[in-house]
C-alpha cells in the first residue's frame, strides 16, 4: 500500500485531473479495438477516457476510495467501467485477451522485480497487436537524491523509507529492457516491440507545487 492516497482521493477535487495522461491520450487510439486494464487508475482519469473512446475497460487500484470515486464518475457519465478494489501484484490479467494495457505511474511504487513481474504478466495478457503503454520515473528524478540520504537502498534504485514504503527509480533503459528484451530490436514471442520510448525531464504543474520529475514513457506492440 501506497502513501496516503486513500485520504487524497477522498477529497473532492480530481487529485490527477479530470483528463487523461498525455501518454495514454497520445497512444490509445493506435491499439485495436476491445478490452483495456488500467493498472493503478488512482481516480480513473485514463480508464474513464478509454471508456469515452469505446473500449470495455477494467480498473485496478488499491485505494478504495479512488475506486469509488472513479465509478460514481462513470454512473454520472454513463461510461462503462468496471473499478475493482485490488493489488496490481496479485490481480490476476487472463492471457491473450486485452487491447490495451496501461500503467501510468505505478511502477515507481513497486520494487523492480514487482515491476517486471507486472509487465510480463501483462504482455502474456495482450492479444496480437495489443498496446502495453506506461509511464514511471527514472533516476534523474529528484526523489532518487533524497531517498539516496534518507532511505534504505534495498536492491539498486528501489528504496524502503522510514514508514515501510517502497519507492523504484528506473535507470537508463531499464523499462524498455524489462519490456522488450535484451537487445534493443531483439524481440521474443512473450516480449513488445518498441514503438515509442522516451526519458526525460518534466516540469509537473498539475497538482501541488510545481516540481521536476525525471520521467520515463514506454509504449511497446504484442506481436
Ligand atoms: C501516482 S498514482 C497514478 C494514478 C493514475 N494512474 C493516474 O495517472 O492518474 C499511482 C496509483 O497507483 C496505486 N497503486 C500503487 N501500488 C499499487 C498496487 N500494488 N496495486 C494497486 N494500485 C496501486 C496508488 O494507490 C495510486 O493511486
Amino acid at each position: 500500500m501506497v502513501k496516503n492516497y486513500e485520504e487524497i482521493y477522498r477529497k473532492s477535487e480530481l487529485y490527477w485531473g479530470a483528463g487523461p495522461s498525455d501518454l495514454v491520450k497520445r497512444f490509445a487510439e493506435l491499439a485495436p479495438t476491445g478490452a483495456a486494464v488500467d493498472l493503478g487508475m488512482g481516480e480513473g482519469r485514463d480508464a474513464l477516457y478509454l471508456a469515452g473512446l469505446g473500449f470495455t475497460v477494467t480498473g485496478v487500484e488499491s485505494a478504495q476510495s479512488g475506486v469509488s470515486k472513479c465509478l460514481g464518475i462513470a454512473r454520472k457519465k454513463n461510461l462503462p467501467v468496471k473499478a475493482i478494489s485490488a493489488d496490481v501484484r496479485t490481480f490476476p490479467i487472463p492471457k491473450n485477451r486485452y487491447a490495451l494495457i496501461v500503467a501510468i505511474n505505478l511502477f515507481q511504487f513497486l520494487t523492480k522485480t514487482e515491476a517486471r513481474n507486472v509487465i510480463d504478466r501483462a504482455v502474456a495478457g495482450l492479444k496480437r497487436g495489443g498496446l502495453f503503454v506506461c509511464e514511471s520515473f527514472t533516476i534523474d528524478d529528484p526523489h532518487f537524491k533524497a531517498h539516496k540520504k534518507k532511505s534504505h537502498e534495498i536492491s539498486p534504485g528501489t528504496f524502503r523509507d522510514s514508514s515501510g514504503n517502497i519507492y523504484s527509480l528506473y535507470n537508463y533503459g531499464e523499462i524498455l529492457k524489462m519490456a522488450c528484451g535484451g537487445q534493443i530490436g531483439e524481440t521474443s514471442e512473450a516480449k513488445l516491440r518498441p514503438v515509442y520510448y522516451s526519458e526525460f525531464d518534466y516540469y509537473d504543474t498539475t497538482h501541488g507545487p510545481a516540481h521536476w520529475h525525471g520521467v520515463v514513457d514506454f509504449v511497446g506492440k504484442k506481436l
